[in-house]
């Protein structure tokens, strides 16, 4: 992560590198503009990565590229060789088997987290500290939550709430893989605490599961980045039949 100062960006070269205990986080500069990615950029992609590419426009593209550069950045981190990585039909990156991966992309930065998935499946987000958007607690939040939030003194009432958004981001992503569905706001509930962690609960509407989710979240250059690991929660005849 040494050396990055975000001002002197040059675009879709490496930010920076930094493990966390969820997995690799790698990030690409990327312009905070709508123009075409140049084409000497596309086609360091993988050729069906590129395809994909060049049929999007504006920022989508820009953050696609920027995206598939940050993840294949992560797996190189990891030893591993890079695959192409398209999007299924709901919009998630699909890592080749054994491996979980996220993105996220949020003005002139994308990130990608990439892990073995024996400990279950990513999410990672990326959010804006500045400037406050608290009008979109209601979205956000459930009752147990906003009251948590009225509890607090005023000033600290945006970065509890904007954790809130940013680790249900990333849920919805690590979630994505067991639901195929989206999941709403509503149906997670989550609880920080003061050391980087945050208590994840999840109601679900159709009754999937159950899960055991993990959040983290971390400052990054005045930015926030959460990140969430998934896995599928044993039954307890589950945990006997593997004991005996
Ligand atoms: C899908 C969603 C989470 C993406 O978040 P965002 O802030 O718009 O955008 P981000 O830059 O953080 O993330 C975009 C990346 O998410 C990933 N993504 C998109 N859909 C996904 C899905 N269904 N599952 C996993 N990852 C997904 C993609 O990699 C995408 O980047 P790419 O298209 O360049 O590959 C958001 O648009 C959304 O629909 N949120 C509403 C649902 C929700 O968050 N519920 C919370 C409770 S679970």
């Amino acid at each position: 992560m040494a050396g990055y100062d975000g001002a002197t960006l040059v675009s879709y070269t490496v930010a920076f590198h930094h493990a966390t205990p969820h997995g690799v986080l790698s990030a690409i500069h990327i312009p905070d503009a709508p123009e075409p990615v140049p084409e000497s950029v596309v086609a360091r992609l993988h050729v069906e990565e590129a395809e994909f590419a060049r049929t999007l426009r504006g920022y989508r593209q820009v953050q696609f590229v920027g995206g598939r550069l940050a993840i294949r950045s992560a797996l190189q981190q990891l030893g591993l060789a890079s695959t192409p990585i398209l999007p299924n039909e709901r919009g998630a990156p699909v890592l080749p088997k054994g491996l979980s991966g996220s993105i996220t992309h949020k003005r002139d930065l994308a990130l990608a987290m990439v892990a073995r998935d024996a400990l279950g499946t990513l999410g990672v987000d990326l959010e804006d500290y500045a400037p406050p958007r608290p009008s979109i607690a209601e979205r956000v939040l459930v009752a147990e939550e906003i009251e948590a939030l009225q509890r607090l003194a005023e000033e600290r009432r945006w970065i509890a709430l904007l954790l809130r958004f940013s680790i249900k981001e990333a849920v919805y992503k690590a979630l994505d893989p067991y639901v195929h569905r989206y999941v709403g706001f509503h149906e997670v509930m989550v609880r920080p605490d003061l050391h980087g962690w945050a208590e994840v609960t999840l109601r679900l509407e159709k009754g999937e599961g159950p899960f055991e989710a993990e959040a983290r979240y971390e400052w990054l250059f005045g930015r926030i980045v959460t990140s969430v690991r998934i896995r599928e929660a044993q039954t307890d005849t589950q945990q006997v039949a593997a004991q005996s």
